[in-house]
């Protein structure tokens, strides 16, 4: 009788977050497709007239590889609350943008365990991103992970700064 062989066939293997998206050509796969629907999105394309899609698509892979725990990734885009400050953004286009996302996730067949840290990572950052300082349009599910982003290259924008 044949014994299993104790190689590496039969060890568990656990991949991390970051390998699981594909490392960074993964993510900017997902990424240039997403920012393709977004740059013709009718809600929220004409915010982006003049922006480079290509340097978009780089900037956010760095900062999602973060989010998925290759800290090893240098973030080499501005402070999150800095850039998107000046777009006064609302809520209900920074939902747009996370339906958007969550429809490349999808496209992409990303693996849930990813899908879910990036999507809730990305909420964790709507207080830095748009102009509502209420909660009211967040669900539970926001609040519960509101703080839960530490470690991230990013600025808090706390409620005095934002003019
Ligand atoms: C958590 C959600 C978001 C993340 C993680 C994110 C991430 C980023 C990153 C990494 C950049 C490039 C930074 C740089 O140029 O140094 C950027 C730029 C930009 N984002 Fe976002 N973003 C988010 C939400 C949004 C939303 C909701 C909108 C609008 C509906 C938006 C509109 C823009 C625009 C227009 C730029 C270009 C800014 C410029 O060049 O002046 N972002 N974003």
């Amino acid at each position: 009788m044949e014994l299993p062989r104790a190689d590496s066939s039969v060890r568990p293997q656990v991949a991390s977050l970051f390998e699981q998206a594909g490392g960074i050509e993964g993510l900017e796969r997902v990424l240039a497709d997403f920012y393709d629907n977004v740059f013709v999105d009718s809600m929220i394309g004409f915010m982006f007239a003049g922006a480079d899609r290509k340097r978009l698509v780089r900037l956010e892979a760095e900062l999602t590889a973060r989010l998925l725990g290759a800290t090893e990734i240098a973030y080499s885009g501005r402070p999150v609350g800095t850039v998107h400050r000046p777009h006064r953004i609302f809520g209900g286009q920074f939902e747009r943008r996370m339906m958007l996302l969550s429809e490349a996730l999808d496209r992409h067949h990303v693996p849930v365990a990813v899908r879910t840290a990036w999507l809730e990572h990305n909420r964790a950052m709507r207080q830095q991103v748009t102009v509502d300082l209420g909660a009211e349009c967040d669900g539970p599910e926001a609040q519960s992970v509101a703080r839960g982003a530490g470690g991230l290259p990013l600025e808090e924008w706390s409620p005095g700064e934002s003019g």
